[in-house]
């Protein structure tokens, strides 16, 4: 946890003077959205809840193409069709990315 922090702190703060305030906002966003995805599947996405997959290492396609059928509700799931429908389609893809590789995909 406190790895990723530093890793994005140093990413904001790289970033930020480069392009402004837009990117930084999104950023953030994107990161509290990441943190709510980690309290639930894991940091890395690998976790020992019964009733959670773990979505380390899964394809990035197949997680973009779940959370797609989460929120339309085509997949539904209490608590996923919540969580998807907070998400565009670009987040998607970069929580997908992080929990495929494991790393910070801003
Ligand atoms: C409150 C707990 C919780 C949170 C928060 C949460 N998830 Fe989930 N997630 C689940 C559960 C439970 C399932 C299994 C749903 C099912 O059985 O269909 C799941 C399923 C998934 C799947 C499908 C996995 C598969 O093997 O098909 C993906 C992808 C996923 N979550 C991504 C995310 C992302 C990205 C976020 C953050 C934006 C997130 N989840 C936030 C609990 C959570």
């Amino acid at each position: 946890m406190s790895v990723m922090k530093v890793k994005l702190a140093a990413f904001i703060f790289v970033l930020a003077p480069l392009a402004g305030q837009v990117p930084q906002l999104q950023a953030q966003e994107s990161q509290k959205l990441l943190n709510m995805c980690i309290a639930c599947h894991g940091v890395d996405g690998s976790n020992r809840y019964s009733s959670i997959p773990n979505l380390k290492g899964q394809n990035a396609a197949y997680m973009v193409e779940q959370l797609k059928q989460f929120k339309s509700g085509q997949r539904p799931d209490k608590t996923m069709s919540k969580v998807a429908k907070l998400l565009t389609e670009e987040q998607m893809q970069q929580m997908a990315n992080y929990f495929y590789t494991g790393k910070e995909q801003h």
